[in-house]
């Protein structure tokens, strides 16, 4: 595959069909049969009056039943959600050249990463996607090597969100009693970030490959900014079909991921999502994945389990999980059996 231009360099040679390497098994596509029919979508909060417990029982409802819900009135600027998506589409229509400097066998560290597909090496079938992957623990260490073309909209939307991110995380844990943030507690919560920025380009055969297959993240809470294209579905873990999630101008996506499960012990639910490939046109995202810090211990809270309730995860290394995450294919809920 033409692996220095990523998927994007594909889309833009013209091709009439879906190179070989792409096709998907047909259980991994998404067709009529296996989405939802009943068009209600996850809860969209309005988070104007956020310390109403109206509000912060919608939260922790939306995170226990669909582990996926949408935000208004959050508080972090339209300009700036617009200027990082602006900063996304110039980064990716860089010169291959500028992007590969970026590329693994080039990037002058680990924590920033171009790529396309989420593991080429050990995929049967690839995903229709490039990104530009951005960890860091300290932001003020990190951005300094990051592109240029976008490092000031990444850091005003990683700064902005920030307030929005720790409201959510004080509502959701108040709903597990627990009361106090201590600092090793906060560390577990947020100590870590990554901020992905997806590309996903028009397909000539969008109804035989994926965006992204079925996964859930690692993360803590994810906030997801989306543009108007559409695409991202959600498991209903009552129904096992596919919802959409639309978008909603302005909103970002909030979605719980598998550290929140395992320290709510199940209370949360990590949900299972995947995003679908289209013929219409490029379409891009923004996630902030919002984790523990890599050095960081994650088992069910103690709170939560002192009444008697039985633990349903055991203590890991947080970095052994991501590693664990990272050396496979996508495949659904699966990652998470590495904390039973
Ligand atoms: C992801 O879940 O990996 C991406 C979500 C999106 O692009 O909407
Ligand atoms: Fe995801």
């Amino acid at each position: 595959v033409n692996k220095g231009h990523g998927v994007k360099g594909l889309s833009e040679l013209g091709l009439e069909t879906l190179p070989h390497q792409y096709i998907q098994p047909p259980q991994e596509r998404l067709d009529a049969s296996n989405e939802e029919s009943n068009k209600d979508s996850i809860p969209v909060i309005d988070m104007s009056n956020w310390d109403d417990p109206e509000v912060a029982q919608a939260i922790c409802d939306a995170a226990r039943k669909w582990g996926f819900f949408q935000i208004v009135n959050h508080r972090v600027p339209i300009h700036v959600l617009e200027d990082v998506k602006d900063a996304t589409l110039k980064f990716f229509a860089l010169p291959a050249e500028e992007k590969l400097k970026y590329s693994k066998e080039r990037s002058v560290t680990n924590n920033i990463r171009f790529g396309t597909s989420f593991t080429p090496e050990t995929e049967k079938a690839l995903e229709w996607k490039d990104y530009l992957s951005l960890f860091f623990v300290s932001v003020d260490e990190a951005a300094s090597l990051w592109p240029p073309i976008c490092r000031n909209q990444a850091l005003d939307y990683i700064e902005a969100s920030e307030l929005i991110v720790k409201k959510l995380l004080k509502i959701l844990m108040n709903g597990l009693n627990v009361k106090e943030i201590d600092e090793s507690t906060e560390s577990i919560l947020m100590g870590s970030k990554r901020i992905n920025l997806n590309y996903y380009p028009k397909c000539p055969n969008p109804e035989l490959t994926v965006g992204v297959g079925r996964h859930s993240d690692v993360s803590t809470l994810t906030v997801l900014l989306q543009d108007d294209i559409g695409g991202l579905f959600v498991r209903n873990t009552e129904t096992m079909k596919w919802i959409h999630v639309p978008p909603v101008s302005g909103s970002l996506v909030i979605n719980v991921g598998d550290a929140l499960q395992i320290i709510s012990n199940g209370h949360y639910k990590s949900v299972e999502h995947r995003v679908s490939a289209n013929g219409n046109g490029n379409r891009i995202s923004v996630p902030i994945f919002v984790c523990p810090r890599p050095s960081d211990i994650i088992g069910p809270l103690p709170e939560v389990v002192q009444n008697g309730e039985k633990p349903l995860y055991k203590h890991i290394l947080y970095s052994d999980y991501v590693k664990h995450f990272f050396r496979k294919a996508h495949d659904g809920k699966a990652t998470i059996d590495f904390a039973k």
